[in-house]
């Protein structure tokens, strides 16, 4: 039964959590109603990526509302629309020039719409058979249904199971804990694991339409970096095999990784590209797909139309927010500022300072890029055994830190998908040095507090 002293007409996340209400943002600062001041160090979930508050960014949305609000993407386009979709192709640079951008209100969607692109893009060349989307295990793509069947994540999809599509789940790289036992650092895992990929395409025998995957794993593994060269095979096989690649940018787009898009930092070139989070930093619900000339023009040389579509795609205020979250993105140079391989950047001091926490008996490593990072937890450093996951390790720690006024993003899984527990990193660009040093000391803190 619902206890009557804590219910509430919304259906939150959870009936046993109590959730602050969160009244006002500014900088890389939020606070709640009782006036407690919280370090947003997880830019909530890998979100915000210009700070809180940006006066810029709610004119820009008020000024579309006043003048148009909305018209249906069937009957209309409008201005926004068509110069913010330039613009960003322009971002994403010359892998994308003379493509096209699908926008939607976020990451699931996007996926969802990427799905339909690569089965339509198959089907307008002549390729019928071909519909199965392959992808890796512990990854995440989203919560749709369609975005969950190409998802890894098993908590996130188990009791779904019975209602989605099962096609292949590949291996994934995850150095620290690597499947080949490595002795050369993962210097060259990579082949094996785009081995894998290469395999379960064979297998299906031209049923694949598109393989997905996040090129810096996010949540579900926490920021696990490919190692070298396998992104590129991935890229390769794919091509080979007539199999679109769906790079998933949710959370490594729109310069998170360092980079516009995480895949330039191994020159691969994906045939969509999902993004969302980071486009609108939160300040309006966001996505989109940029989609490559090819998949464009076999669209438009054959049926013509995209057979998809939901009410509120290419909403005009959510591109007024997500096209004055890009020029300030650009003005403010924020994707330099998250380049952890540049000295002195707001990500490489937030790298050494992070390094630092593996000196607590309970990190068993600190891994990332750019301004996404994640420290996973072990109960014994030596053999990296996780936790019990009943301890629930990552969330107590998170809870600390939240005591601490600090927030952070916390996830149990990335071993087996049950047990292991690791935090998420992700601050807003604009973090400045004394606030990433306060916040790695509270974090530390919180370690503490939680090993003991
Ligand atoms: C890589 C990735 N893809 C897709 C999604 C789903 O995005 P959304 O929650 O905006 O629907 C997420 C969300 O965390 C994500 O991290």
């Amino acid at each position: 039964m619902i206890d009557p002293s804590s219910y509430s007409a919304v259906l939150r996340r959870s009936f046993r959590k109590t959730f602050p209400p969160a009244v006002r943002g500014e900088g890389v600062y939020l606070w709640d109603a009782r006036g407690k001041r919280y370090l947003d160090f997880s830019g909530s979930a890998a979100v915000n990526f210009i700070g809180h508050g940006v006066v810029e960014i709610a004119a820009a949305m008020a000024t579309q509302a006043k003048q148009l609000e909305f018209v249906h993407s069937s009957q209309f386009t409008t201005p926004v629309a068509e110069a913010y979709a330039t613009e960003l192709l322009d971002f994403a640079g010359k892998n994308f020039a003379g493509g096209c951008v699908y926008f939607t209100c976020g990451g699931s969607e996007s996926v969802e719409t990427a799905l339909k692109l690569a089965r339509q893009y198959q089907v307008e060349i002549g390729q019928t058979s071909r519909y199965q989307v392959i992808s890796r295990g512990q990854s995440y793509h989203g919560s749709t249904l369609g975005a969950l069947s190409v998802s890894g994540n098993k908590q996130r999809r188990e009791i779904y199971r019975p209602m989605v599509r099962e096609f292949a789940h590949v291996g994934f790289p995850y150095c620290y804990r690597c499947a080949f036992d490595c002795t050369d650092s993962c210097r060259s895992c990579g082949q094996e694991y785009a081995a894998e990929v290469d395999q379960a395409i064979t297998a299906t025998e031209g049923e694949v339409a598109a393989f997905i995957l996040e090129p810096v794993s996010g949540a579900t593994l926490g920021a696990v970096v490919p190692p070298p060269g396998y992104l590129q095979s991935v890229a390769e096989i794919c091509h080979r095999h007539g199999v679109l690649l769906i790079a998933d940018e949710v959370m490594t787009g729109m310069g998170r990784t360092g980079r516009n898009f995480a895949v330039e930092h191994w020159d691969v070139a994906p045939d969509l590209l999902v993004t969302a989070k980071g486009l609108s930093s939160g300040y309006a619900p966001l996505g989109a797909v940029l989609v490559s000339k090819r998949v464009a023009s076999a669209i438009a040389d054959g049926s013509g139309a995209f057979l998809h579509g939901f009410t509120y795609n290419s909403h005009p205020i959510s591109l007024a927010a997500g096209r004055a979250v890009l020029r300030f993105l650009q003005e403010r140079k924020l994707a330099l500022a998250a380049n952890s391989n540049r000295q002195g950047s707001t990500a490489a001091i937030l790298h050494h300072e992070l390094e630092g926490l593996r000196d607590a008996e309970t990190v068993g490593d600190v891994r990332g890029i750019g301004l996404l990072w994640a420290v996973e937890f072990v109960a014994d450093k030596g053999t990296k055994q996780p936790f019990a996951a009943g301890l629930n390790f990552a969330g107590r720690v998170a809870q600390a830190a939240v005591r601490r006024g600090l927030l952070v993003y916390p996830m149990q899984g990335c071993v087996d998908g049950v047990s292991g527990d690791h935090l998420l990193i992700a601050p807003p660009a604009i973090i400045d040095n004394e606030q990433i040093d306060w916040a790695v000391k509270q974090l530390k803190a919180a370690i503490q507090e939680t090993s003991c």
